[in-house]
């Protein structure tokens, strides 16, 4: 099926920022950790990565012990990533961007500036995540436990995990509700705020996000939330049909997914 698309190649590793390479900063008293990933099971047996596929970390960028970051993954300026967490490869994480502990971020995914991710949040491959986007992961949050003490910084045990699937796309500035399932190839508007499940190739906008249409693959908007018959994608040319299940009225893809 790929003889009818433009090529996307190079995904992920162009419109990189610049990335240099240089010893990452660590909290005092902490070793930096970063384990080079192997590829994906299933895959070939092969040595470890060669020096030109080590990820560039920029020297501001702090990362915690326990963090692992795959070949060729650029983290920029002021980044912090938290330990334990993980980073596939072929990411880009912008700058001043924060990633908690127990994070997982598969590869090729793309993070921009100012983006802030709490623990319990699982990206998948090939996601987008735009400039200033902010997950959260508990629902009624206090800054103390009354009658008690000051909570923890670490995740209690009313914290929420929010999962973002395959080539979803989350617009600059949305916000992410605790809890959330963000369907395959969603797309997420710029200042949405997400409180519900997402359906895959959703287009939601608003607040709360409501849906607003249908995206394909390709990023191509398939018409809008009402689309009655079977759409063809006008740049890719994949087809898709209108299918009624538990979560109401969704566009599938015909020859399923990419
Ligand atoms: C949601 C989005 C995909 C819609 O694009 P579009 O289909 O071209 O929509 P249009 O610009 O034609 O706008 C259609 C209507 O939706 C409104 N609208 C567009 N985006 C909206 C958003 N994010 N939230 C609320 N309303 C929105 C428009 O005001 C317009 O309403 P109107 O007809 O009453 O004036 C786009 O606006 C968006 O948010 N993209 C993400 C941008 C981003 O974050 N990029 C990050 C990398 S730079
Ligand atoms: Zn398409």
């Amino acid at each position: 099926m790929s003889g009818r698309r433009s090529a996307r190649s190079g995904r992920g590793a162009t419109g990189s920022p610049p990335a240099e390479h240089g010893p990452a900063r660590t909290p005092a008293g902490q070793d930096t950790t970063i384990v080079l990933t192997q590829p994906s099971a299933g895959g070939p047996a092969v040595p470890g990565p060669a020096a030109a596929d080590a990820p560039h970390i920029h020297p501001t960028a702090i990362i915690e012990s326990g963090v692992t970051i795959g070949p060729q993954t650029a983290i920029g300026d002021g980044v912090h990533v938290r330990g334990p967490s993980g980073i596939g490869r072929e990411c880009i994480i912008g700058e001043k961007t924060h990633i908690a502990d127990d994070v997982r971020i598969a590869d090729g995914v793309r993070i921009n500036t100012h983006v802030h991710i709490c623990s319990g949040v699982t990206i998948e491959s090939s996601v987008m995540i735009a400039a200033g986007v902010i997950f959260t992961n508990e629902r009624y949050p206090r800054a103390a436990d009354y009658p008690g003490e000051a909570t923890p910084s670490t995740p209690t045990p009313e914290a929420l995990k929010t999962v973002v699937r395959i080539g979803a796309t989350i617009g600059a500035g949305a916000l992410i509700g605790p809890g959330i399932d963000i369907g395959p190839w969603a797309m997420i508007g710029m200042g949405a705020v997400v409180t519900r499940d997402v359906v895959p190739h959703a287009l939601m906008i608003g607040a709360p996000a409501r849906v607003a249409g249908w995206v394909c693959v390709c990023g191509t908007p398939l018409g809008g939330a009402a689309v009655a018959a079977p759409a063809l994608c006008k740049r890719c040319g994949r087809g898709y049909r209108v299918v009624y299940g538990p979560r109401g009225r969704i566009l599938s893809p015909l020859e399923g997914d990419p």
